[in-house]
């Protein structure tokens, strides 16, 4: 009975993250909107630098964007805090549940390099966390370096990121480990720089002092930053339904391409200078390659691949899929179908022909290739899932 107790966990735990992103996600796209909606106040009043209307399920909202003072504190202040940590609770758990558990072989791919169970585990930390470390370091305001030195400097490590993890990890665990480092530069920037500066300001003001300003202004690169990394991370996220882009030959240039794309389709979005809209054009190039990158199908076909029947195929299936993909699998760790997807008779895997083509053509299956399939077992494979394609 509990042997379905493994899909439930991860679909809760898949859920409240999705329902948690969207929270925070949904509300800062809503600040953002926000921040670019306020007009100076008709009136002007004590310590209001700009006002905006709303109507929204039938009533009307006014909202102020104001300083606070000494002895105008508001009895009851909403944080917006928590969805970005819940978020990023889920989103650990869930990657520690599929990245790390089952000998993180999500994460390994021998033929990039042969990790241990331990190994993967400790790199993709030591990745987390000095990516972090390195960045903290970078913009902390008591290091005088010019803004645009500093950036660059930061853009380029991220990219020395998303160049490196690929040559230890697999495609699909490298796109997911930059995907946290993204994540959690996040959640610390909220927790470390941005709430504590907040926090003293009110008390601050509490105390019945002007609050320092200029706190609020310290932390404001590190929120500017958070709106840059939301579209590269939901790229990410999504990244591990596309095997042909996380297992592409320069899958980590396809990722570098994505991060750009999402931080200028960020601008776009946010800007009021109508120059930068413009910014969409070089975004839409950005895309344009992708497609033409990933065009590119270096499997040739063989003569002899040609018109193999089901039985040629079956053997292949069998030693190197059923394993992990039967109504009894034999595999040590993964015990039961994986994706619930049995490859067992001609009928199953004509039907699961689309979603087999994709894993087998990109390398992802066998997973880690611990079955040990050949190149040539491969592109028969691939040849007859072809074949089927045109057959109906
Ligand atoms: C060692 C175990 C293992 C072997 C061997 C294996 N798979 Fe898988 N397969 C998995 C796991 C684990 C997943 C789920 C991955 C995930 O969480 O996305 C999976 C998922 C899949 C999926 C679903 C992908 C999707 O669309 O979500 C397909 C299709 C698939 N495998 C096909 C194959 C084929 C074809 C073979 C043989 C050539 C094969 N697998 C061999 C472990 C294996």
């Amino acid at each position: 009975m509990l042997e379905s107790l493994d899909l439930w966990v991860e679909y809760l735990i898949r859920f409240s993250h999705v329902v948690a992103g969207i929270s925070w996600i949904g509300s800062s796209f809503y600040f953002i909107w926000l921040d670019s909606s306020f007009e100076p106040p008709k009136k002007s009043r004590e310590n209001v630098d700009g006002e905006v209307f709303m109507v929204h399920g039938g009533f009307y909202y006014q909202v102020d964007k104001k300083k606070i003072a000494p002895g105008q504190l508001p009895e009851k202040l909403h944080w917006f805090k928590w969805e970005a940590t819940l978020t990023f609770i889920t989103g650990f758990m869930l990657f520690i549940y599929l990245y790390f558990l089952n000998s993180a072989s999500l994460l390994i791919d021998p033929s990039v390099m042969n990790l241990s169970h331990f190994q993967a585990i400790l790199f993709s930390l030591i990745f987390i966390i000095g990516s972090w470390f390195f960045y903290d370091v970078l913009f902390h305001p008591n290091i005088k370096i010019p803004n645009f030195l500093r950036n660059t400097i930061g853009l380029l490590a991220a990219f020395a990121l998303i160049y490196y993890t690929p040559t230890v990890f697999s495609g699909r665990g490298a796109y997911m480990i930059v995907g946290v480092v993204f994540g959690s530069c996040m959640l610390l920037n909220v927790w470390v720089r941005i709430l504590p500066g907040q926090a003293k300001m009110l008390a601050q003001a509490e105390a019945g002092q002007t609050p320092d300003y200029s706190l609020g202004q310290k932390s404001k690169s590190r929120s500017v930053h958070n709106t840059y990394f939301i579209f590269p991370v939901l790229f990410i996220m999504l990244s591990n339904h596309y095997p042909a882009v996380y297992n592409h030959e320069l899958a980590w240039l396809l990722l570098a391409i994505l991060t750009l794309v999402g931080a200028m389709l960020r601008q776009v979005m946010i800007t009021k200078k109508s120059i930068e809209k413009w910014l969409l054009v070089p975004a839409m190039i950005g895309l344009m390659s992708l497609v033409a990158l990933t065009s590119k199908k270096d499997m040739t076909v063989s003569e002899a691949n040609k018109g193999l029947s089901y039985s040629d195929i079956q053997p292949i299936i069998e030693k190197r899929c059923l394993s992990c993909h039967a109504t009894q699998n034999t595999d040590d760790i993964f015990t039961v179908a994986q994706k619930g997807i049995i490859l067992e008779t001609e009928e199953l895997v004509r039907l699961h022909k689309d979603k087999m083509l994709p894993q087998v053509e990109n390398k992802v299956m066998p997973l880690a290739n611990k079955t040990q399939m050949t190149d040539e077992e491969r592109a028969q494979l691939i040849q007859f899932l072809k074949e089927l394609d045109t057959d109906q």
